[in-house]
């Protein structure tokens, strides 16, 4: 019986190990959604500037993933969201940081489209576990607005029960479609105790679990963020199934990871001001040392 069990177990987890990353499109091909039918157990969110640190993710136009703004050059997301099932970094041309807009299926006049410039994933981050899944990402200059802002990232874990949110353009239903519009639910932050009998081994360091009866993250929703009191404490990561009482969501836990993520903000803005030092020549004034960053990254006026 146990190894019955343990057998359904692995098959479950199998096929939520490619973790919560958005399938292949199909709202977008009806062309309408069913308003019933949200992000498990959540409900619409009526004002962009309730969470104006959420990102749309997108690989080839299609929004993939979310992710969380952490500064005006720096998103956060998880690992399996730019990497292939190997592990390999994707293409990050291919992707776009989609920010300020409410619906992924039309562009409104607040909706801002950055192109991601450099990926920074988790050195630990295996595939196979989804240990570590988190990475960095640097975008092209973002203007903060009352829709478009930062969150400040967690140092250490609220206490279990702490009541947290949840948002993202996922799945509704673990057979179900994408929601064109970005959507939020309260979850509760659960014990490392609670979550391991759910999860056991597989539960590993810097995982945290975070649930309630009915309410999920879902496929789609990977990468973005797991918010407690207004600041940052997980990262979307993976489960069995979706909103399965059985199952809470595993998120990456911020708390675990902030080091190395302000780790890569530095190394990052680091990176690119070794560039701008090195054609600071042909600029003067500090005029021309905010609009050298601009150069830098659009590579079209180097001689300037
Ligand atoms: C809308 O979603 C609900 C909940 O998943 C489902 O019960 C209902 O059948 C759906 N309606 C339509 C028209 O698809
Ligand atoms: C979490 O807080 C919200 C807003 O204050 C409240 O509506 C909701 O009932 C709370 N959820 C839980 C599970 O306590």
């Amino acid at each position: 019986m146990f190894s019955m069990k343990t057998c359904f177990f692995l098959l479950y987890l199998y096929l939520e190990l490619s973790g919560r990353v958005s399938p292949a499109p199909t709202y977008e091909e009806q062309g309408q959604f069913n308003q019933t039918n949200r992000i498990i157990g959540g409900q619409p969110v009526l004002h962009r500037s309730q969470f104006p640190f959420q990102v749309s993710l997108r690989y080839n136009a299609w929004p993939m993933c979310g992710a969380s703004i952490i500064d005006n050059r720096h998103l956060l997301t998880a690992a399996h969201c730019v990497t292939n099932d190997n592990g390999r970094l994707r293409d990050k041309t291919r992707y776009h940081a989609v920010v300020g807009d409410l619906r992924t299926n039309i562009n409104s006049p607040t909706t801002v489209i950055r192109r991601i410039l450099n990926i920074f994933v988790h050195e630990n981050y295996n595939p196979s576990t989804i240990v570590s899944d988190v990475a960095v990402l640097r975008v092209e200059s973002l203007i903060f607005n009352a829709n478009i802002n930062s969150i400040p990232l967690a140092a250490n874990l609220p206490p279990p029960n702490t009541n947290c949110t949840i948002s993202g353009w996922g799945l509704t239903d673990f057979e179900g479609d994408p929601s064109p519009i970005l959507l939020f639910a309260h979850v509760l932050l659960l014990s490392h105790q609670t979550c391991l009998q759910s999860y056991a081994s597989y539960l590993l360091g810097g995982m945290i679990c975070a649930g309630f009866p009915g309410r999920d993250s879902c496929s789609g929703d990977s990468g973005g963020p797991l918010v407690c009191n207004g600041i940052q404490v997980g990262i979307v990561s993976w489960g069995v199934r979706c909103g399965d009482p059985e199952f809470p969501g595993v998120y990456a836990s911020v708390p675990t990871y902030v080091d190395w993520i302000r780790t890569q903000q530095r190394r990052s803005s680091a990176s690119y001001a070794v560039i701008y030092a090195y054609i600071s020549p042909f600029n003067t004034g500090l005029l021309c040392k905010q609009a050298a960053f601009q150069i830098v990254e659009t590579k079209t006026c180097i001689n300037n």
